[in-house]
């Protein structure tokens, strides 16, 4: 079965209770729940890690390598300053999908740059939890039918 590396940056822990406005009210418990009901589905096998610390983020990728077919990743605040983070992605060389509950254009300015996105397979951004489970399956497709590149 294919493994897949699911990531959860800093503060993802409070998810539920943080900022429920624009993040909802679902836990970070649920949306691992509802991804491992879809993993069976789409028969992938899922690892999960959600971490406050950049080098433990950038750690877990780099480890992923020859060990998971896949990353999907929201990386969080990291998204818009870790160059660690983006690196270890390109180096991993691994299919990526980086997903955002919320239109992260649609808020901050500081918010609308992704340093990830160029390294990635595609990003999926402002549909709540399901831009994780949109991601999944974008994930299982590049996986079974790969496009030239990445
Ligand atoms: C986020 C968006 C980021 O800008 C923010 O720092 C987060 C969550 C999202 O899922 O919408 O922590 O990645």
């Amino acid at each position: 079965m294919k493994r897949i590396l699911v990531i959860h940056g800093p503060n993802l822990q409070l998810l539920g209770e943080r900022n429920p406005t624009v993040y909802g009210r679902v836990s970070l418990k649920a949306i691992d729940q509802s991804l491992r009901a879809q993993a069976r589905r789409l028969k992938l096998q899922l690892e999960f890690l959600q971490s406050n610390h950049e080098g433990e983020l950038v750690e877990a990728i780099g480890s992923a390598k020859g060990r998971c077919e896949g990353i999907l990743i929201n990386p969080a605040a990291y998204t818009h300053t870790s160059v660690a983070i983006r690196d270890a992605l390109e180096a991993a060389g691994l299919p990526a999908v980086e997903v955002h509950l919320s239109n992260i254009y649609a808020r901050e300015p500081f918010r609308h740059k992704s340093l990830m996105a160029p390294v990635v397979s595609g990003q999926i951004a402002g549909f709540g939890p399901q831009s994780y489970l949109l991601g999944l399956s974008a994930l299982a497709g590049l996986l079974t039918s790969p496009r030239g590149k990445r």
